[in-house]
């Protein structure tokens, strides 16, 4: 299997080069040249597989064994999810108050979001391959707040690595930022950054400019671990298959799923789940009030609007990049459109796409845009009936997917609840309507974190570029003088 761009200006790459670029060169994502089919019998036959099992099996149609054996891969598997609490991964928690739906608990990771699931296995990943390169390289990512304890915790005192992990100051809550803050490691540099109206998209500017700078980019060896990054994405494929066969009592059965959405990551993994094979009928695409996503959906109109601050922060998120990756496939891979959209995006900000086109990335979709009252409310309707707490990010999924109640095609349901309610006390405290949170909206790991002192660079926005090229420029220096 090779990787293609899906502006298509690269020559084609193993998967090893995809994963150690992250961005394609012509500023493109890296795709599959082909998305490899399962056959209902194939599914049959992974029901009842182990996730790391299931994974290894999902995993195996991507990667090359000449690139990483059996017993590399299956290694790297069961490391990346020994790190997880639950020994199943993702349990499903079946909801009391709603018909048939079921959460999907994607945040039993270390850092306690679904970032721990593409992550836990793509900065190993990263490592791996350097390590049997006997090289290093700098990853810089932006975050709205769980990218980066989840890039953080994986990087740290891994001296292939350097990772720079970048967040809008006072956007995310304290406890995401103590998550990066205190791990002491001396390779993990969290830089808060001020003066981010456009939240953590700002940094997504600077991080483009800094991939676009020839001499920076490769003097540092330069690469992220967001979800631009085609190892993410393609690790987020195995939880959905994984829940469906966990839910569907004969496989083939449709099953609905809601998706909590910013930058379009974890649903254009389901989106490339679902043409693989699986068999979920509908997708809600859930917004918060930052509805890019959802105006896409609901009237072919890619455009942006000035991000608004809400109780779901995580997904506060402007421009869902990845949007770019999916589109590629549901447009019948064309290169060239995309190309073409890609640019008069960046030109005029809005793309409006044609008929045809709109018919065909909008089927299998359904959307909506919940407003904050509807999180706040969803997080308090579902505690009050049976003591189960929701974070606002599940709260956003089971909110879109309420106003669709009765119209849903497929008899079951599962929202996907990506990070765990701890991360969010103001929010969880304000929904409960009291200033004590129950246990269920405290976590060890968010404990632990407020014993440490915080260590972070703090910087201007307007003046990121040159204050990240001096500072990394000169700890990569450092670093590389002392190891050789
Ligand atoms: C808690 C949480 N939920 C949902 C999302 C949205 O995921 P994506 O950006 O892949 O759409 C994010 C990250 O952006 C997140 O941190």
């Amino acid at each position: 299997m090779r990787y293609i761009s899906n502006k298509g200006g690269v020559e084609p790459v193993d998967f090893e080069t995809a994963i150690l670029d992250g961005f394609a060169a012509d500023g493109g994502l890296y795709v599959p040249e082909y998305l490899p089919k399962i056959s209902r019998e194939q599914l049959k036959e992974w029901a009842n597989l182990s996730y790391v099992d299931l994974a290894f099996e999902i995993l195996s149609l991507f990667i090359e064994r000449t690139i990483i054996s059996e017993t590399e891969l299956r290694h790297l598997l069961s490391n990346a999810y020994g790190t997880f609490s639950k020994e199943e991964v993702i349990p499903l928690y079946p909801l009391k108050s709603r018909k048939q739906t079921y959460v999907m608990e994607l945040f039993h990771g270390p850092t306690i979001s679904f970032k721990d699931i593409g992550l836990a296995f793509l900065v190993n990943l990263v490592d791996f391959f350097l390590q049997r390169r006997n090289e290093r390289l700098s990853i810089i990512v932006a975050t709205t707040g769980d990218t980066g304890p989840a890039t953080a915790y994986y990087a740290a005192n891994k001296p292939s690595l350097d990772a720079w992990v970048l967040y809008p100051k006072d956007k995310i809550t304290e406890e995401q930022e103590r998550q990066m803050t205190t791990l002491g490691a001396p390779n993990v540099h969290p830089v808060g950054v001020y003066n981010c109206p456009d939240g953590a998209d700002d940094l997504d500017v600077v991080i483009a400019k800094l991939y676009a700078n020839q001499r920076f980019k490769e003097k540092l060896r330069l690469s992220s671990v967001n979800s631009i990054n085609w190892g993410r994405v393609m690790m987020q494929t195995v939880h959905y298959f994984y829940g469906y066969l966990q839910i569907a009592d004969e496989v083939g059965e449709p099953i609905d799923m809601a998706v909590p959405s910013g930058a379009f990551g974890n649903l254009c993994a389901g989106s490339l789940a679902r043409m693989m094979g699986l068999p979920v009928q509908t997708f809600i695409c859930a917004n918060n009030r930052n509805a890019c996503l959802h105006r896409i959906f609901s009237t072919g109109v890619f455009s942006k609007q000035a991000i608004i601050e809400t109780p779901s922060s995580a997904i506060d998120i402007l421009i869902p990049y990845n949007f770019w990756r999916y589109l590629y496939f549901a447009t019948g891979q064309n290169p060239q459109k995309i190309n073409h959209w890609m640019q008069s995006f960046a030109k005029n900000g809005i793309v409006d796409f044609q008929e045809i086109d709109y018919m065909s990335l909008k089927k299998g979709f359904l959307s909506y845009s919940v407003t904050d009252t509807q999180t706040i409310s969803t997080i308090q309707e579902v505690y009050q009936a049976e003591a189960y707490l929701l974070d606002p990010h599940g709260a956003v999924a089971v909110a879109a997917a309420d106003t669709f109640e009765g119209k849903l095609p497929a008899n079951k349901l599962i929202c996907l609840a990506t990070a765990h309610p701890a991360k969010f006390p103001t929010i969880i405290k304000q929904a409960l309507g009291t200033t004590q949170l129950p246990q269920a909206a405290t976590h060890e790991r968010i404990e632990a974190a407020k014993k440490y002192c915080q260590q972070v660079r703090l910087c201007e926005q307007p003046y990121l570029e040159e204050a990240l090229i001096q500072v990394m420029e000169r700890n990569w220096e450092k670093t590389q003088e002392a190891l050789y």
